[in-house]
């Protein structure tokens, strides 16, 4: 499958993973269409696309907010007509024991992590199904396949909650041309220790980088129409 001209979106592509997927796949010269929360931050790296001639542009979308996201992807689909992929990629962490998450801090982690992706794939869903193709591509975690208590508690429910989402869908999308694909990475050189607050020593040299992870999902989405790589774990190798 070529990615010239596909519209691709992307949620959580202000930073992180989401960034590095937008600047590798707009280098396929796939049109890039970015969500996220920080304009500021989604306009860098629209910016940093257009430098080499990629093609992106960006709304600014909390996917937690079911209204933001309907009002999103309307304006997406007047402006482009089409969506060929979806990488559900936004996600938020935190870890502790659960009765140190403060109840609002439980509620955002599945509105972002859970709701975020279930309520982008109910809008995008109609448009992919009147053309009988698509991709729809969940970033979850190796915290959605494995219960490990330093993931975070609520963070392994919000992913395990997404694999089941996945998968069923799969189930529910045989035969009308829309693949669902599960990833489920360990940990990635990215902000979201930081971004979460939690006081944490990490060796970032023991985190995959998000270029190779950003080539392996360039590479899984350019699979032939008749094949697909449905559920991959992608770990650190030492
Ligand atoms: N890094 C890891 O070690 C690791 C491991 C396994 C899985 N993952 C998963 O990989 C995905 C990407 O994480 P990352 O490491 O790249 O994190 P990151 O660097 O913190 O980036 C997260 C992105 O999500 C966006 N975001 C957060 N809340 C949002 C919301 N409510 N609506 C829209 N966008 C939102 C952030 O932008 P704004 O703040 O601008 O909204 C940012 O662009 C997540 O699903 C995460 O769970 C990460």
């Amino acid at each position: 499958m070529d990615l010239q001209d596909k519209v691709l979106i992307i949620t959580g592509a202000s930073d992180g993973l989401g960034k590095g997927l937008a600047l590798r796949l707009a280098k396929d010269k796939a049109r890039v269409v970015l969500l996220a929360r920080n304009q500021d931050k989604l306009k860098a790296v629209k910016e940093e696309i257009i430098k080499f001639s990629g093609k992106a542009e960006y709304f600014v979308c909390d996917v937690g907010k079911p209204e933001q996201v309907q009002s999103v992807v309307k304006s997406i689909k007047s402006a482009y007509g089409k969506i060929d992929v979806l990488i559900n990629n936004a996600g938020i962490w935190t870890t502790g024991p659960l009765e140190a998450h403060p109840i609002d801090k439980i509620k955002d982690l599945f509105a972002t992590n859970t709701l975020g992706t279930i309520f982008m794939t109910r809008e995008v869903l109609p448009m992919m199904k009147a053309v009988k193709s698509g991709q729809i591509l969940n970033v979850m975690s190796i915290a959605g396949v494995e219960e490990v208590d330093a993931y975070g508690i609520v963070y392994v429910a919000t992913k395990h909650a997404l694999q089941g989402f996945t998968d069923t869908l799969k189930q529910e999308l045989q035969g009308t041309g829309i693949k669902v694909m599960g990833f489920y990475p360990g940990g990635m050189a990215t902000n979201i220790l930081a971004a979460s607050g939690v006081k944490m020593e990490v060796d970032m040299k023991q985190m995959m980088r998000v270029e190779d992870i950003a080539e392996i999902i360039a590479f899984v989405l350019k699979q032939p129409a008749d094949v697909v790589i449905d559920h991959f774990e992608v770990r650190k190798f030492t």
